[in-house]
């Protein structure tokens, strides 16, 4: 690589870093450590893992005479990765009152001088490749460090707000849901080779789309409204089995923020009124899919999606524009930004899949079993993290990440 490239590449890494930083900015050290559920993870840890990636498959493989920062920082922080080591157990991060948060922003700034000490010395493909994913994988912890703070700060009986000054979207309107024609045959789908992607996405292949129609934007807090209000969460004939389940297990009655009287929800700018025009989110894979039914429609396959998503700007309402939060508008078909869009695909391997050599195989291959794959990113989605071919995925009754729908249907015959 020439040295303009790695310059490039240390001014981004700093970006990326300093973000992440600003978006912890209006929080607490107290609301930095709470753990709501096993599924999310406190804000001193996020910081504090994503800096351990980098130190150990970062420094720990490209500087030889490296020294950790702190012996113990490799058990906390590591999440899942058994290759290089055991870890401290996922549902009890919140247990892990020190190092304070001082204390893991110290251990920031020596991770990052080291970082930029080495991108001042070295310019190997290896390394430039590394830190890349590195940032990639940050970006993905800015995600999860919003949608995580949005759920420990909702069980606070208070429900303070995140972030008082968030924008909030004017009200737009939505318009009757319509659908176009999606094109059918053999469709080449998975990342082009442009750019940086995750290995889930590759390799590149062939599918086959059966004759299909795409929503042309996201189903609506009053659509979604509508489900409910004709007792949808009451009657099975909607509903997967599995879904029907949780629901009653859990006692499911409407997207999770939203208030008993269904008027308001809770949002990182604390309480708002439920804007009827803004895409639902907050929907499990079970609510999408029993929404979509008795619509009269299904949710898409991740392959229609993509196909249809391939020639579309990747714009729309993502972290940067500052609303944490999805909005409604006429002008978009909202294929990015907003919600992460369930699909009826479930998260397998593409024909010919080979993870990431080494410990990074454990990045996604091994997720690859009963989790459904979301598209098109959030409102809290970093705009330069986003692309067609994106593959996130969850298991069907998540929701605590920002979700919603898009509908489609088989072509009339
Ligand atoms: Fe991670």
């Amino acid at each position: 690589m020439d040295r303009d490239a790695i310059t490039a590449l240390a001014v981004r890494y700093q970006n990326v870093r300093d973000t992440t930083i600003r978006l912890c900015a209006t929080l607490s050290p107290e609301d930095t450590v709470v753990q709501s559920m096993p599924d999310s993870s406190p804000t001193k840890w996020h910081l504090a893992h994503i800096t351990w990636f980098f130190e150990r498959f970062v420094l720990e493989e490209f500087v030889s005479d490296y020294v950790r920062y702190n012996d113990d920082f490799h058990f906390l922080f590591n999440s899942y990765y058994y290759s290089v080591g055991q870890m401290h157990a996922r549902p009890r991060r919140g247990l892990i009152s020190r190092p304070t948060y001082a204390e893991v922003i110290a251990y920031r700034a020596h991770v990052d001088a080291a970082v930029q000490k080495l991108l001042g010395q070295r310019d190997e493909r290896d390394l430039v490749e590394r830190v890349v994913l590195g940032l990639n994988h940050e970006q993905q912890h800015q995600e999860l460090l919003l949608t995580d703070i949005k759920h420990v700060l909702s069980c606070n009986p208070l429900s303070p707000a995140m972030n008082s000054d968030l924008g909030v979207p004017a009200s737009g309107t939505s318009g009757e849901y319509s659908y176009s024609e999606g094109r059918a045959g053999i469709r080449s789908v998975g990342a082009r080779g442009m750019g940086f992607c995750f290995d889930n996405e590759t390799p590149r292949h062939d599918t086959l789309l059966h004759p299909h129609e795409i929503g042309d934007r996201l189903v609506s807090n009053a659509e979604y409204r509508e489900f409910i209000d004709i007792g949808g969460y009451g009657e099975s004939k909607w509903w997967l089995s599995d879904g029907w389940s949780v629901i009653n297990e859990r006692g499911w009655n409407r997207p999770l923020y939203w208030s008993e009287d269904l008027i308001s929800e809770f949002t990182l700018g604390g309480m708002r009124e439920i804007d009827q025009n803004a895409p639902v989110c907050h929907v499990s894979f079970y609510e999408a899919d029993a929404f979509a039914r008795w619509a009269g429609a299904r949710l898409p396959t991740e392959f229609e999606w993509e196909d249809a998503a391939a020639d579309i700007e990747t714009e729309g309402n993502l972290m940067e524009s500052g609303y944490w939060q999805p909005v409604a508008t006429a002008d978009s078909r909202q294929f990015f930004g907003d919600v992460w869009e369930w699909t009826s695909s479930s998260y397998s391997p593409y024909p010919g899949f080979t993870p990431l050599a080494g410990s990074l195989g454990e990045y996604n291959g091994k997720f690859m079993c009963n989790q459904m794959t979301v598209r098109g990113g959030s409102c809290v989605t970093a705009a330069d993290h986003i692309r067609a071919s994106y593959r996130s995925f969850f298991y069907p009754d998540a929701r605590w990440q920002f979700l919603g729908i898009r509908l489609a249907k088989d072509a009339a015959t």
